[in-house]
């Protein structure tokens, strides 16, 4: 069977890699994919225009068995519905179940009806709404001032004092960030650790993939500005085998009996970011769609045919859901992304570009994002996250020897990458 999958960045790498492993996928298709993926084998990438249409068209005459949609902003627009109707299976929620994402208004209200662990929120309309909320609620231990809307996945920030956070309520409502008019979330700041979950969903049954800790922040120590991520480990071996039967009963069971309720029930891979501290699970954030880096961390553990999970979903075949052999192993991984000069480029930082890529010869398990092909061949930068390498051990501690013996393999003038990925962050044991 012929697979497409959708996005161009390390994660769907990882996925088209993933897919390309099971015996039945003769080939994977990626939409619009990058140069760097051609290095895999199975894989092909078609270097064109991503619209709807096109994708579509590409799909019927290439006879794809289903599509995985990668980023959630197709989800957002309603592409997997627009698939389905037109009888090519996809991967991923509809658009309305995907507002657990997309709207962290919506998704911490679905928290609160569905008695969901969660901190303590309000919502805010306006600037006057904002100051009130911050105004009475004094013991709260910070705020976290939330954006919701479709292109604010990232509009968050933490806050310690009121001060701070009227500042950024005010910043927030005087600069009118796309998506702001749908107002913010303001929530009680919960500290501990976190870790993401990632479950593959069919209405109100699931599979559990694996757990995973991203390191966000661009250098070591957990210093430096907020980034999509340079690296990730999995298992999250510190979360514990109760504490994961605890989230079943408490978290992934009520969200997919309130999705079924809401007649919005959800398909695809519900991705829990959690924070833990003691005994204590709250759940900071739903997303829609497979987490970058995580998966790039993770998928090289899941043995099987893990073609047929992901069929089973898009195809909307509970049946064959049921039967998909799909086990996760015991064995640790690890994943050190290389980002390119500038990168995460918040403060108006140029993000360099046009960096050529030195490639020995390996045969370790990179994968690539912002890269293109030069014009004197090869490889060059063309983003942020540019490319990273994921290494599998029976421990952490030698999945991360392994994983930077091999960090040189690839390498570009002004590359950044942290030093401690796999190691716990000040506070953390
Ligand atoms: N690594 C976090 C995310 O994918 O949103």
């Amino acid at each position: 069977m012929k697979v497409l999958v959708l996005g161009s960045g390390g994660r769907e790498h990882a996925l088209a890699w993933r897919l390309s492993r099971d015996a039945k996928v003769s080939e994977v298709f990626v939409y619009p994919g990058n140069p760097g993926m051609k290095r895999t084998l199975k894989i092909q990438v078609v270097n064109a225009k991503v619209t709807f249409d096109l994708v579509s068209a590409f799909a019927k005459q290439n006879e794809i068995a289903y599509i995985v949609i990668g980023p959630e902003k197709y989800l957002f627009e309603g592409w997997v519905d627009q698939f389905q109707e037109l009888g090519i299976p996809a991967y991923g929620p509809s658009k309305s179940a995907s507002f657990l994402e997309e709207s962290k208004i919506r998704s911490k209200q679905f928290m609160r009806d569905h008695q969901i662990q969660t901190a303590d929120f309000e919502v805010a309309q306006t600037l006057e709404e904002a100051n009130h909320i911050i105004e009475t609620h004094p013991q709260w231990s910070g705020y976290v001032l939330k954006l919701s809307g479709p292109a604010l996945g990232k509009g968050v920030i933490v806050t310690r004092t009121k001060e701070d956070a009227k500042k950024a309520a005010q910043d927030f409502f005087h600069f009118k960030p796309a998506g702001i008019e749908e107002g913010m979330v303001i929530e009680n700041c919960v500290s501990g650790r976190e870790v993401s979950l990632f479950y593959v969903c069919a209405d109100q049954e699931y599979r559990f993939l694996a757990s995973a800790c991203d390191h966000k922040r661009l250098k070591n120590n957990d210093e430096g500005p907020n980034t999509g991520g340079m690296g990730a480990y999995s298992p999250a071996s510190w979360f514990t085998d109760a504490q994961l039967q605890q989230v079943e009963e408490l978290f992934v069971k009520p969200t997919l009996k309130g999705m079924a309720d809401a007649e919005t029930p959800f398909y695809g891979t519900l991705f829990l970011g959690l924070m833990v501290s003691g005994d204590e699970l709250s759940l900071l954030e739903y997303n829609t769609r497979f987490g970058d880096p995580e998966t790039q961390t993770f998928l090289p553990r899941i043995e099987g045919d893990f073609s047929d999970l992901l069929y089973s979903v898009a195809s909307r075949n509970q049946n064959l859901f049921r039967k998909a052999e799909v086990n996760t192993s015991v064995l640790n991984s690890l994943h050190v992304v290389k980002a390119a000069k500038g990168y995460p480029g918040l403060f108006g930082e140029a993000i360099e570009s046009q960096i050529p890529l030195t490639i020995m010869d390996n045969d370790s398990l990179w994968f690539y994002a912002g890269v293109k092909q030069s014009a004197i061949g090869g490889l060059e930068t063309s983003g942020g996250r540019v490319c990273g390498v994921t290494t599998v051990a029976p421990t952490l501690n030698e999945a991360r020897l392994m994983a930077y013996n091999s960090i040189r393999q690839v390498s570009f003038s002004g590359e950044q990458y942290r030093t401690d990925i796999g190691r716990p962050a000040r506070g953390e044991s």
